[in-house]
């Protein structure tokens, strides 16, 4: 973008930024340069300003245009220790669930990535006294990369070390024909391919295994949050995420738990984060968080009315405004041993713990706190309980409570804050990412009053200190 001597060039700039948007990746240089001149080709975008706009307001424009500017890398058996988990992992939970089961290769390139889990659970299945069955669906953005995998022709490109250690799986469904290789027709049919762009969305809870692997990578800071949220909320209860081997350091999702076996990282998704929470009794905010359930076990949500009103202005006022918070505190004690609260006693409950909390009072506050989780599953509240963790260095129970914060409004800044704090001893990647993101919440949610949660300052002091420790990681 920037020409030398001539600064950066606006009509690239625009073009760049624009294609990020609508689908999510970086695009190189090269690739953007490829596309302005198939762009000039195609009509004048200089007679008519926003040409190239109408023209990417098509989803098969797009399709079409997307083989310029994705990196369409990919071969058999790619990253083998995911196929072993595979086989030895999931297809036997995945047959004890007594129902078809929905598996997803995104991002799936030419579709030697789905051929290759189709090849598995047909293998599996050959000998396992229950089958699985379902369906397997392969997505990718390009119209061209989705082609070759619907006819299944390949050359030797797909064939690696990597992967070498399936060749015999392989070879009972690829055979040579001419200089190429193709897939079995019948191994053909057990895969759907279609062109899709993921950052349109998937649909929520619809899969029990998602490989989405190396495309995470290419993906803007910003898009990756919006699609690992629409990874994690489209898996089923206790589903399988898998990512690549060079990708899993940057996941960080609170319904996501990581996960390692047969020398593969992947992630599951939590059946129950909000679950645990509002069941938990009084008194109980201390327990550590509960495990992750197996899938089968899934326990039975037990909803309670959410009923306390909680507004963070009102919250902020409160704080300001009274002289001294002590005595209020000590009232709300007083009351919550012989009454229930009602629902509008919600912003006088989270100003008593936040009041109990900054002057040490952890018992207090967990008393208070305890009585607002039986009625409140709100981000201000598993913030707090964050807070009260964080407070008895508890950290890790800490930042569980501030990732549920988080899942529940990612405009929660305070809640990022912490978890970039508490990512500080990672490496310098992630640590930068968890500021990013930290940032990029504080403008989400500048306008709310989040302050009042942590300390008071305002947000621009905190995206100030946070925009330092960037540029010190950057020294
Ligand atoms: C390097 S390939 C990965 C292929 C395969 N998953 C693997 O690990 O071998 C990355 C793929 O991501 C696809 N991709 C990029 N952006 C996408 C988007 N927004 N939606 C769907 N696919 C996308 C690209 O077209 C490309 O084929």
């Amino acid at each position: 973008m920037e020409l030398e001597g001539m600064g950066v060039d606006p009509f690239m700039q625009h073009l760049s930024d624009y294609v990020e948007h609508i689908v999510g990746i970086k695009v190189t240089n090269p690739a953007l340069e490829k596309l302005r001149d198939h762009l000039y080709g195609t009509e004048s975008c200089f007679a008519q300003p926003d040409a190239w706009e109408r023209i990417f307001s098509s989803p098969g424009a797009v399709f079409e245009l997307a083989g310029l500017l994705t990196v369409n890398e990919t071969y058999f058996f790619r990253e083998s220790a995911h196929f072993s988990l595979l086989l030895r992992e999931f297809l036997p939970i995945f047959s004890t669930l007594g129902r078809p089961v929905r598996i997803c290769s995104a991002a799936t390139s030419i579709g030697c990535e789905a051929y290759s889990i189709a090849m598995v659970v047909d293998y599996y299945n050959r000998t396992a006294a229950a089958p699985v069955s379902g369906t397997i669906e392969a997505f990718d953005l390009s119209q061209a990369v989705i082609k070759v995998a619907q006819e299944g022709r390949y050359n030797g490109n797909a064939f690696r070390e990597d992967g070498a250690q399936w060749r015999a799986v392989l070879d009972r469904y690829v055979s040579p024909s001419a200089d190429t290789f193709i897939v079995d027709p019948d191994l053909r049919e057990k895969v759907s391919f279609y062109p899709y762009n993921i950052m349109d969305g998937l649909p929520a809870g619809a899969y029990d295994l998602i490989f989405f692997r190396n495309a995470f990578i290419y993906f803007t800071p910003e898009s990756r949050i919006a699609v690992l949220d629409t990874l994690a909320k489209a898996l089923s209860p206790g589903g399988f995420l898998v990512m690549g081997i060079s990708e899993i350091a940057a996941v960080e999702h609170p319904l996501l738990a990581n996960c390692y076996k047969e020398n593969a990282f992947y992630f599951q998704k939590q059946a129950a984060l909000k679950v645990e929470k509002i069941v938990a009794p009084f008194g109980t905010g201390t327990k550590d968080p509960p495990p992750t359930p197996e899938l089968g076990q899934r326990p039975k949500p037990q909803y309670r009315k959410i009923a306390l009103t909680i507004e963070p202005e009102r919250i902020a006022e409160l704080i300001a405004d009274d002289e001294d918070l002590w005595p209020m505190a000590e009232t709300i004690l007083a009351l919550l041993r012989t009454e229930t609260p009602s629902a509008d006693m919600g912003n006088t409950l989270i100003t008593a713990a936040i009041t109990l909390m900054s002057r040490e009072d952890f018992s207090r506050a967990d008393a208070v706190l305890s009585c607002i989780e039986r009625y409140d599953t709100s981000a201000y509240t598993h913030f707090l309980r964050g807070e009260y963790f964080y407070h008895n260095n508890r950290f890790k129970d800490a930042e569980y409570y501030y990732k549920a914060s988080i899942h529940e409004d990612t405009a929660f800044w305070p809640a990022f804050y912490r978890v970039s704090a508490l990512r500080a001893k990672e490496s310098k990647v992630q640590y930068a990412y968890h500021i990013k993101q930290a940032i990029e919440s504080i403008n989400r949610g500048k306008d709310r009053c989040y302050e009042a949660f942590i300390g008071g300052f305002s947000p621009d002091y905190y995206q100030r200190t946070l925009e330092k420790q960037l540029t010190k990681l950057d020294e």
